[in-house]
C-alpha cells in the first residue's frame, strides 16, 4: 500500500478544458498519466474524477475488476504496451462514459466481452491471440467506430460476428499470421482498413482481399520474395468487385519485377490514388514499360515517396518511362536520388509533376517534352542551373504553378526566357540567381519567391510584373527597398535579412497598395534618415512584419542592439532649417537680455570694472619685492581739489582702509590758487608712495592738473609705470573740457584708464573692492613708521593747500 502510494504522487494530472463539440458547455478533462513507470498493478488512489487515465508502458499483467471501479468519468483508458493477459471487458462495467479503450501492445491470449454501448475506439491489435478474438457481443457494440484486431489465424467466421457493424476503420495489427482464409476481409464493413503484415508475410492475397473491402487500404511492411513464381500471373492480375480508391503502401522492399506486377494490377482496379512511401527496389529489372499494359484504368494519382534502389545498374530509361508513359493526371516521385527523367516523344496528360529531392540537372530539358495540360511542375532540391532552360520548356506547357527552390539555378543577361503566359506562381528561393534574374521572369506572376539569392539591386529597366502581388526578397543583399515602379500591384513584400541601412521612402510614395512589409532584422542605422521610417511604422497600423522585436539598430554602435522602436531623434537634431532657426532665436533671445542688462544695470561698467580688477590683482601678483625697494613709505598718495574734500574725507579714505585696516596715506588737497606750484612735500610724496590717486573733477583739472601734468613731464615716471597712477573720475568731464596743454591727461581718458566713481550706490562696493585691490601691497619696510603719530602740518608756505600723513588705523 505505502509503495503504491509513492508511486501516486508521480502520476502526473493535468487539467484541460475543452470546449464540447455540441452544444453542451465546456467539458473539463482530467489527464492522469501514469505512464512508463514500471507499474505492476493499478494505483488504488488515483483521482476519481479522472477522465483520461494513461497506464502504458508499465508492467500490469493482470485487471482486477476492482481496478477502474471507482472512475465513474472514465472516458479514455490508455493501457498499451503492457503485459496483460487476459481481458474481461467486464471490468469496465461500471465506466459508462468509457469511449476509448487501448489494449494494443499487449500479451492478450483471450477476452472475455461485454457489450460496453458507449465505446467508439478498441483497440486490441499486436496481441498475442491465436485467433481474432470476436463474438456475438462485439457485434453489439453499436457505436464502434475504430477497431483494432490481432490474430495469428484469420477466419471467416470471425469477421461474421462483426459483419454488421458499420465501421470507420478496422486496423488489423499482426504479430504473426499463420493462416489467413481467402474471403474473410471483404466480410467486414469499413471505410478504412489498414493492415500491417509481420515480416515475409505473403501480402498477396490480403492485398487482393483488402482492396474487395474498403474504400481506403493502408499495407504496411510488403516485402519478402517474389509472390508471383507461384500464381498463374496473368489469372490473378484481374480483379473483380474491387472497392478500393485509395492505396497506400508502405516499408515496401520488393524485386522490380514484383512491384511492376503489383502497380500493373492496381492498374486495372478501382484505385484512383495510389501512394507508396517508402519503398526499395531490389532484383534484377526484367520487366519495363514494353511488357506493361497502360489501357483501360481509373488511375489518375500515382506517389513514389522515399524511393531506394538497391539495383546497381539501373537502366533508367526503362525504369522513369514506365511511370512516365503511365498518362495520368498527378505523378510524385519524390526523396528517390532520380539523376534523371524521361518522358515519351508524344503529348501526355500530366497535369501535376512533383520530382522534389532529387538529383535532376539540365539535361532532363534538353530533349522536348510536350506535357501540354501540365499546371504545376515541382523540381524543388534539385541541381538545376539554367533558369532560361527551364523557362523554354515551361513555354510549351500552361504552367500555372513552378517551384525551383533549392537548385542551383542562375540567369545569364544574354540568354532569352520564354514563360508561358499562364504562369502566376514560382518559387526560386534558394538558388544562385542575382540581379539579371529579373530579366527572366515569367510577365503575369502573381507570387514570386526569390527568397535566399545573391541580388544585389532590381534593376531599372526591367519589364513591368503588373500582376505580381507577393515578392519575398528576403536572405538576398539588397541595400534599399526596391519601389514599386515596375510591380504597381504589390502588396506583399518581404526583404528581411538584408543589408538595408536605412530605408528609403520613395518606396512608400510608389508602393501604395503594399499592406504587408518586413524589413526585420536588417542592419539599421539609426540616424535622422531613419526617423521617416519609424513614424511610418506608427500610422501603418500592423503593416510591418515582425513589428518590434525583429526592428533593431546596428549603427551606430551605441545604439547596437535598440530596437527602433525605442530610438528617439528629436526633430531638432534631425531638421537643418529649425536647427537654423533655433540658434538665430537663441542669439536674439541673448542679445535682447545683454542689451537690456546694459540699459538697465549699466553692464559695461560692471564689466569694466571687473576688468580692471583683474588687471590689477594680476599686476599686484607681478610686482616684485624688487620694484618696492624704491624706498617706498606709503599706500597711497591721494591728491584732489578742496572741493571733493569732503567725498575724500567721508568717502574714499574710510573706504579705502576698509579691509585691512592700516594703509599708510599721503593726502594733498590743493586750493583754489592755481599759480602755485607743488610743493617739495608733495613730490616726496608721489614718490614715496606705492599708487598715486588723483581725483578727478572739473575743480581738479582746472586747479591742480597743471602741476603734474609738468611734473610728469619732467619725471618719466608715467611712462615706465603708467599703473602707478589712479585717476578716480568723480565727475564726468567732457572731453572736450581738457585743455589742450594737458595731453597727459587727454591720453589717460581717451584710453579710459580711469576708475568712474558711480553715481549708483549698489555699485559702489565694486568700486572700493577694485581701488582696494589696486593699492594693496605688503610694506615690510614700512613698519617702523608705524610709530608715526597722526599729524596734520600746516605748511606756511603754501597756504590753503593742506598735506597730511594720515595712518589709518589711527584716525
Ligand atoms: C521510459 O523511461 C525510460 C527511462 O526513464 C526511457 O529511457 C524510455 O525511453 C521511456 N520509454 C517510453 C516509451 O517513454
Ligand atoms: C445484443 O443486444 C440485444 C438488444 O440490445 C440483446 O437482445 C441481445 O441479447 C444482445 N446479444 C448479446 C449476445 O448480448
Ligand atoms: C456498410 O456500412 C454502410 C454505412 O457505414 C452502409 O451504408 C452499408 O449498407 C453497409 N454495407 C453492408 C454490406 O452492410
Ligand atoms: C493532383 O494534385 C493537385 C495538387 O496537389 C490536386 O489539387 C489535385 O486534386 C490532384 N488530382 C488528382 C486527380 O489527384
Ligand atoms: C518556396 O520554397 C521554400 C522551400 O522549398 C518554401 O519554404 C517556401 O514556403 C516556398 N514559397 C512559397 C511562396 O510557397
Amino acid at each position: 500500500m505505502k509503495h503504491i502510494r509513492s508511486i501516486y504522487v508521480f502520476c502526473s494530472i493535468v487539467t484541460s478544458v475543452h470546449s464540447g463539440v455540441s452544444n453542451l458547455p465546456e467539458e473539463t478533462e482530467l489527464t492522469t498519466s501514469c505512464s512508463n513507470m514500471s507499474l505492476r498493478k493499478v494505483p488504488k488512489d488515483l483521482t476519481p474524477t479522472t477522465t483520461i487515465l494513461d497506464l502504458s508502458y508499465n508492467l500490469l499483467f493482470q485487471l482486477q475488476r476492482s481496478d477502474f471501479h471507482s472512475f465513474s468519468k472514465l472516458k479514455v483508458l490508455i493501457l498499451c504496451h503492457n503485459r496483460i493477459q487476459e481481458l474481461d471487458i467486464k471490468t469496465f462495467e461500471f465506466n459508462k462514459e468509457l469511449r476509448y479503450l487501448d489494449v494494443s501492445y499487449n500479451r492478450l491470449k483471450s477476452v472475455t466481452w461485454f457489450s460496453l454501448a458507449s465505446l467508439k475506439h478498441l483497440d486490441l491489435s499486436f496481441n498475442d491471440f491465436d485467433t481474432v478474438p470476436t463474438c456475438e457481443e462485439t457485434g453489439n457494440m453499436s457505436h464502434l467506430e475504430i477497431l483494432g484486431l490481432s490474430g495469428a489465424k484469420i477466419e471467416k467466421s470471425d469477421f461474421q460476428k462483426i459483419a454488421h457493424l458499420h465501421l470507420n476503420t478496422v486496423f488489423l495489427g499482426l504479430r504473426t499470421l499463420s493462416h489467413y482464409e481467402e474471403g474473410s476481409l471483404p466480410i467486414l464493413n469499413t471505410t478504412k482498413l489498414h493492415i500491417v503484415l509481420p515480416m515475409n508475410t505473403n501480402f498477396w492475397v490480403l492485398l487482393r482481399d483488402g482492396m474487395k473491402t474498403s474504400k481506403i487500404l493502408q499495407i504496411t511492411n510488403i516485402d519478402g520474395k517474389s509472390q508471383f513464381a507461384s500464381y498463374e500471373t496473368q489469372q490473378n492480375l484481374i480483379l473483380e468487385n474491387a472497392k478500393t480508391s485509395i492505396l497506400l503502401l508502405n516499408k515496401v522492399d520488393l524485386p522490380w519485377d514484383d512491384l511492376l506486377l503489383i502497380f500493373q494490377f492496381v492498374w486495372h482496379t478501382s484505385v484512383e490514388y495510389f501512394q507508396i512511401q517508402d519503398v526499395t527496389f531490389g532484383g534484377k529489372v526484367y520487366l519495363d514499360h514494353n511488357s506493361f499494359d497502360y489501357s483501360n484504368t481509373v488511375m489518375r494519382t500515382i506517389k513514389l515517396e522515399n524511393v531506394h534502389f538497391r539495383i546497381f545498374n539501373i537502366p533508367q530509361e526503362r525504369v522513369y518511362l514506365l511511370f512516365t508513359k503511365m498518362d495520368i493526371e498527378n505523378l510524385t516521385i519524390s526523396d528517390a536520388q532520380m539523376p534523371h527523367m524521361l518522358f515519351p516523344i508524344y503529348p501526355t496528360r500530366f497535369q501535376y509533376l512533383n520530382f522534389a529531392n532529387n538529383i535532376l540537372t539540365d539535361d532532363v530539358f534538353k530533349k522536348s517534352i510536350q506535357l501540354p495540360h501540365l499546371k504545376t511542375l515541382i523540381l524543388k532540391d534539385n541541381k538545376l542551373e539554367t533558369l532560361s532552360l527551364v523557362s523554354c520548356f515551361a513555354g510549351n506547357t500552361s504552367l500555372r504553378h513552378l517551384d525551383l527552390s533549392k537548385n542551383l539555378l542562375q540567369h545569364e543577361n544574354d540568354e532569352n526566357c520564354l514563360w508561358p503566359e499562364t504562369l502566376v506562381t514560382m518559387n526560386l528561393s534558394s538558388n544562385k540567381c542575382t540581379d539579371s534574374v529579373f530579366r527572366c521572369l515569367p510577365r503575369n506572376i502573381q507570387i514570386l519567391d526569390l527568397n535566399n539569392n545573391e541580388i544585389q539591386t532590381v534593376p531599372k529597366d526591367i519589364i513591368h510584373l503588373t500582376s505580381l502581388r507577393e515578392l519575398n526578397l528576403a536572405f538576398n543583399f539588397l541595400t534599399d527597398l526596391p519601389g514599386c515602379s515596375h510591380f504597381g500591384r504589390l502588396s506583399v513584400l518581404n526583404i528581411e535579412m538584408n543589408l538595408i541601412l536605412s530605408p528609403s521612402l520613395d518606396f512608400f510614395q510608389s508602393c501604395q497598395e503594399v499592406k504587408t512589409l518586413n524589413v526585420g532584422r536588417n542592419p539599421f542605422r539609426c540616424t535622422c534618415e531613419l526617423r521617416d521610417f519609424i513614424q511610418l511604422e506608427k500610422y501603418s497600423e500592423g503593416m510591418m512584419v515582425g513589428w518590434s522585436d525583429s526592428y533593431i539598430c546596428e549603427y551606430p554602435l551605441n545604439l547596437k542592439g535598440t530596437q527602433l522602436k525605442d530610438v528617439h531623434l528629436p526633430e531638432i537634431s534631425c531638421n537643418t532649417a529649425l536647427l537654423i532657426v533655433t540658434i538665430v532665436v537663441i542669439m536674439l533671445v541673448l542679445g535682447t537680455a545683454v542689451t537690456f542688462c546694459c540699459l538697465h544695470f549699466d553692464l559695461p561698467w560692471y564689466l569694466r570694472m571687473l576688468g580692471q580688477w583683474t588687471q590689477t590683482w594680476h599686476r599686484v601678483r607681478k610686482t616684485t619685492q624688487e620694484q618696492l625697494k624704491r624706498n617706498i613709505q606709503f599706500h597711497v598718495f591721494i591728491s584732489y581739489s578742496e572741493h571733493d574734500s569732503a567725498w575724500v574725507k567721508y568717502e574714499l579714505i574710510p573706504n579705502v582702509e576698509k579691509e585691512d585696516g592700516s594703509v599708510l596715506i599721503c593726502l594733498h588737497e590743493g586750493n583754489s590758487d592755481p599759480g602755485k606750484s607743488i610743493t617739495e612735500d608733495t613730490i616726496n610724496c608721489i614718490e614715496k608712495s606705492y599708487k598715486s590717486i588723483f581725483v578727478l573733477s572739473p575743480n581738479f583739472v582746472q586747479t591742480e592738473w597743471c602741476h603734474y601734468e609738468l611734473y610728469f613731464a619732467h619725471h618719466n615716471l608715467f611712462h615706465e609705470s603708467p599703473d602707478y597712477i589712479i585717476l578716480i573720475l568723480l565727475e564726468p568731464i567732457p572731453l572736450y573740457c581738457i585743455p589742450t596743454r594737458y595731453p597727459k591727461l587727454k591720453t589717460l581718458m581717451e584710453k579710459k584708464a580711469y576708475l568712474e566713481w558711480p553715481k549708483d550706490r549698489r555699485k559702489c562696493g565694486l568700486f572700493w573692492a577694485n581701488l582696494r585691490a589696486a593699492i594693496h601691497v605688503n610694506l615690510l619696510e614700512t613698519r617702523e613708521m608705524c610709530e608715526l603719530q597722526t599729524f596734520t602740518e600746516l605748511n606756511e608756505e603754501s597756504r590753503g593747500s593742506a598735506i597730511s600723513l594720515v595712518r589709518t588705523d589711527c584716525l
